[in-house]
């Protein structure tokens, strides 16, 4: 008995261990540090239909994803347990935007790492929900902001982008009401347990509780700030389902962030003095006006959490980050706007960029540009009190934008189909979603017995992690819920998609000190 039970744990473990890779797939160097990506190492997903506690479809679970690194298990058997925090965002929306209220995700994850299938080789289980609320309990809203002031504010007087609705706001009967809207896209938890949350429609920077309560909201810099006929306007020109003919005039901002274009990046440095913000791509003023491969000048702004006067912390610089342009499936100049960031070093972040409009249930299925890249600012200019960086898209003459170097490609077709996936080809459940919008960093161990040192990492400490990226599949589903379970849909798309998961290896630069979470 004892034989047949040791034979089959080294069985496991033996299908556990992944070979060594000779070469990296992808590689760059910028500013003098190099990145590698080993490869792929996990594929897991969610069902389109999961559905959470509180009745509604789970949804894009990866709007932006932490994983607790005090969590993170290696265990005997080859297999890593942890705990991970995954953002939806403002609910299911292709036909019109919901009173949905935002909230975090928390799942146990088992990953087995490999080389190649079966996948998936990651299993989610889902544990938890936590609902944004502010401090008196008005529930946040996935509803775009009313066209104009006045707008709700909160406690200490901050004026909250607010959206005011009819009936339940999911078009069924009810008394109406105003809630503060949020489109929450990126992700921070602090060690003490309470978050921060960055938002497209303000783009604000929300911190709230451990309980989902709001502590403090944080308006941008005042250049961010979108108006409309020189007054403030956080609509997005999201209408509501049930009013999908309502008019935004004009559609887009003649300034501040364009149109779901706010902070969809968020990451703080490990010792949590700074947060860092990135737009998705540039400000209406900055050649967001003009989109296209016009919109690539994009701002990081950097907090100081350690200088925060009444929880709001200042800002002590502002960045250029120029976004990479490539040519789209319609033979044009796009640019990749970005989806998440992840601190590396006090110079250097991970970025996630990637085309619009390709993938699973899209018209077109190859996706042209999906990466995780790298920017460095060691040279780029601090533009914090800058009106215009960027005007129609020309970078003003004497600013240095950040370096931008391009490095781990999703794309690769030779490394998806190790785990059965493709980009390109037929709409099947394997091929890759259209939205890519997180990342988590989680260490590879060394089990001590050397069992991890013939996949390339001969200890804890030599720079090897596995980068977690989640898909936003925006609900769509063909059974869904949503009013805590009470709005049955089917979206009109007619397809169901995965919340998927990939795990790359990489190899970060030797004496970086990366934010793993
Ligand atoms: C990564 O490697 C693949 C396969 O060699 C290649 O097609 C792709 O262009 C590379 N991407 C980058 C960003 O280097
Ligand atoms: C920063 O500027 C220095 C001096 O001009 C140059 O050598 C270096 O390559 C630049 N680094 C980046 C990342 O732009
Ligand atoms: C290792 O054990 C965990 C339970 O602790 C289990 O979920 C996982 O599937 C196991 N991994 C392997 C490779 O058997
Ligand atoms: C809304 O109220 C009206 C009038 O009371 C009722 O006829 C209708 O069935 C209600 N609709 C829903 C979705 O509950
Ligand atoms: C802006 O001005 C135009 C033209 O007067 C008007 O049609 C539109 O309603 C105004 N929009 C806002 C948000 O004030
Ligand atoms: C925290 O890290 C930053 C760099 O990210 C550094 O400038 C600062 O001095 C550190 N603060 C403390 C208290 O260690
Ligand atoms: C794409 O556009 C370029 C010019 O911008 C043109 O030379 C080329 O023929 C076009 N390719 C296709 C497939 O249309
Ligand atoms: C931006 O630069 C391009 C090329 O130099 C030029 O054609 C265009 O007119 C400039 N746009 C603005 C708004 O200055």
């Amino acid at each position: 008995m004892r034989n047949v039970l040791a034979s089959a744990f080294l069985a496991s473990t033996a299908l556990a261990v992944p070979q060594k890779r000779a070469t990296p797939v992808n590689t760059t160097t910028c500013n003098g540090k190099t990145y590698d990506y080993l490869g792929l190492a996990g594929y897991g997903f969610t069902p389109s239909n999961a559905r959470d506690k509180f009745g509604d479809t789970a949804g894009g679970i990866g709007s932006s994803a932490v994983l607790d690194p005090s969590s993170w298990t290696l265990q005997r058997n080859g297999s890593y347990t942890g705990l991970l925090y995954g953002l939806p965002d403002r609910g299911w929306n292709t036909e019109g935007t919901l009173n949905y209220q935002p909230r975090l995700h928390k799942f146990q994850i088992v990953f087995t790492p490999a080389n190649t299938g079966p996948a998936p080789n990651l299993q989610l289980y889902y544990l938890d929900s936590i609902r944004f609320s502010t401090s008196t309990n008005v529930p946040f809203t996935g509803l775009d902001p009313n066209l104009l002031p006045p707008y709700l504010t909160a406690a200490d007087g901050t004026t909250l982008p607010s959206a005011t609705y009819t009936g339940d706001g999911f078009g069924g009967n009810g008394t109406g009401g105003s809630r503060p809207s949020l489109d929450s896209e990126g992700l921070v938890i602090m060690p003490d347990g309470t978050m921060y949350v960055s938002d497209e429609y303000g783009d604000y920077i929300y911190h709230f509780a451990a309980d989902g309560k709001l502590i403090k909201a944080i308006p941008p810099p005042q250049p961010f700030i979108p108006q409309r006929n020189g007054s403030v306007s956080f609509n997005a020109d999201s209408p509501p389902r049930y009013d999908p003919d309502r008019e935004t005039i004009p559609a887009n901002p003649s300034v501040g962030r364009a149109n779901n274009q706010g902070y969809e990046g968020l990451t703080r440095s490990p010792n949590g003095t700074y947060l860092y913000a990135l737009t998705q791509s540039a400000l209406i003023q900055d050649g967001g006006a003009e989109g296209g491969r016009y919109r690539r000048h994009a701002r990081l702004v950097k907090l100081d959490l350690s200088a925060a006067q009444g929880g709001v912390p200042p800002v002590v610089a502002q960045y250029v980050v120029p976004l990479p342009v490539f040519t789209n499936n319609a033979n044009r100049s796009a640019v990749a706007a970005q989806s998440e960031i992840k601190y590396i070093s006090d110079t250097q972040f991970l970025v996630l960029s990637r085309d619009s409009g390709a993938g699973h249930g899209q018209d077109e299925s190859l996706s042209r540009y999906r990466h995780a890249d790298v920017f460095d600012i060691t040279n780029a200019t601090n533009v914090n009190g800058r009106q215009s960086v960027a005007p129609g898209g020309n970078l003003t003459s004497g600013i240095v934008a950040a370096t931008y170097c391009s490095f781990l490609d999703y794309n690769v077709n030779s490394e998806l189909a190790k785990f059965g996936l493709h980009n390109g080809g037929a709409q099947d459940d394997n091929l890759l979603n259209e939205k890519w919008e997180s990342f988590a960093l989680a260490p590879v161990k060394a089990k001590g017995n050397g069992q991890w040192s013939n996949w390339g990492g001969k200890s804890d400490s030599d720079n090897e992690y596995f980068l977690f990226t989640l898909s936003d599949n925006d609900f769509i589903t063909q059974d869904g819920y949503m009013n805590g379970g009470s709005l049955p849909y089917s979206d009109e798309s007619g397809f169901s998609l995965l919340n998927q998961v990939l795990v790359f290896r990489v190899k970060l630069p030797a004496g970086s000190s990366p934010l793993v979470d």
